[in-house]
């Protein structure tokens, strides 16, 4: 049974019973074809391997990168399993510019429009032109333009009508020459005369500071995603705890960061064998050594109860979570 501790960054010890890298359609169909049970993988940044998984691991290793200059823009059609830093700081080393907040995030370019991954105040959507990919049922190939993939915050129709039903073989992508450098959130306001390469190094900088390297730490990212409540209930928050921060969404929302509410909780350092919530960053929950699934599972469930006890909200996983037969929801 083939390990699959250093198949996902949480690196819990799970195996499958087989592990199938591809990197054309055709050999992806003829191994899936060989086992009841698949689970598609890219860099496995946010998937956790709670337990040994009865089936295979296929993971894409589709790779290429093509670009096309215009009067006023790049475009580049890149392979779904490229890297996406490599693929960032390629783009800042060549003066493709726009990506470069959305650096040092892990994981794969064929996930990055399935949760539209999102940082220091850019979404990977704004770039997205289209999504290529086949469907695992007909083995038919789809383009979905930018519209068709309604994308939202940590959200697409990958993760709905189509979850689990596609294999995305490529992204295309489109950087306006005359892009707007963003440095609205947080320490990126503090730099001076920014330029795509600073904001690059300073995006860095800060993520090695807050975030535990999943190299050194086992971790997936965030853990839960930012709830998103209604202003209502926002403003009842406020009643009670007059430091609660809040960040409009449209005109009757509000997202409320989940790190604030787990840390006025008390959660910070807090944890069960070897899953701890990380000082740092508490939305972030991280593998010591020695964790098992049962452990995540009863952290992220207490983290959860309370949140909803206190707060009234439920938090929800940004993870996905795989058991011995496929995705599970705590
Ligand atoms: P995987 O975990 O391999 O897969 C994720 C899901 O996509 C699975 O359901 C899988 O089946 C499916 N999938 C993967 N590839 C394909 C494909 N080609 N076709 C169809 N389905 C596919 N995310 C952010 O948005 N912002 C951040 O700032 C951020 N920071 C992070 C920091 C750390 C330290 C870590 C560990 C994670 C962070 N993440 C962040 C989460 C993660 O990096 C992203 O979600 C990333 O896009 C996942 O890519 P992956 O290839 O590792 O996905
Ligand atoms: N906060 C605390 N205590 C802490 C840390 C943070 O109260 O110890 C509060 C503060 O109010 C702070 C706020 O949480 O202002 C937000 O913290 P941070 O800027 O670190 O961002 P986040 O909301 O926790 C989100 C994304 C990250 C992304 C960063 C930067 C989600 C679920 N997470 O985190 O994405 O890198 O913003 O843009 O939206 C990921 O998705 O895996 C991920 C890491």
């Amino acid at each position: 049974m083939p390990s699959l501790q250093s198949y996902h960054t949480f690196g819990l010890d799970a195996s499958s019973q087989q592990i199938t890298p591809f990197s054309d359609i055709e050999s992806f169909f003829d191994a899936r074809s060989r086992y009841p049970h698949n689970y598609l993988l890219g860099g496995g940044s946010n998937t956790i391997f709670l337990e040994d998984f009865e089936g295979q691991i296929l993971v894409n290793e589709i790779t290429g990168i093509e670009h096309n200059e215009t009067e006023s823009t790049h475009e580049l059609r890149v392979g779904a399993g490229e890297n996406w830093h490599q693929l960032v700081a390629s783009c800042v080393d060549n003066g493709w510019h726009g990506m470069e907040n959305l650096a040092l995030i892990p994981g794969s370019v064929g996930a990055c429009p399935i949760q539209n991954i999102g940082a220091y105040g850019v979404e990977v959507e704004t770039f997205i032109t289209s999504v290529e990919g086949v469907y695992l049922d007909s083995n038919t190939r789809f383009t979905l333009s930018h519209a068709e993939c309604l994308f939202g915050y940590r959200d697409s129709i990958f993760k709905h009508e189509l979850a689990g039903k596609v294999l995305i073989t490529h992204v295309n992508f489109v950087l306006p020459k005359q892009n707007q450098l963003i440095t609205t959130y947080g320490e990126l306001a503090a730099l001076s005369d920014p330029t795509p390469l600073s904001i690059f190094n300073e995006v860095i900088r800060i993520r090695r500071a807050k975030l535990p390297d999943p190299a050194e730490l086992g971790n997936a990212g965030s853990f839960f995603k930012n709830p998103v409540i209604d202003n209502a209930h926002y403003s009842r928050l406020t009643d009670e705890f007059d430091d609660v921060p809040g960040y409009a969404v449209g005109s009757e929302h509000t997202k409320v960061p989940a790190a604030w509410l787990i840390d006025r909780l008390g959660f910070k350092g807090r944890a069960i064998n070897g899953v701890r919530c990380h000082p740092t960053q508490p939305l972030v929950l991280t593998n010591t050594g020695g964790a098992t699934g049962k452990d995540l599972v009863t952290l992220a469930r207490e983290i959860m109860s309370s949140v909803k006890a206190r707060f009234t909200i439920m938090l929800e996983p940004e993870v996905r979570l795989v058991g011995r037969k496929g995705l599970i929801e705590l």
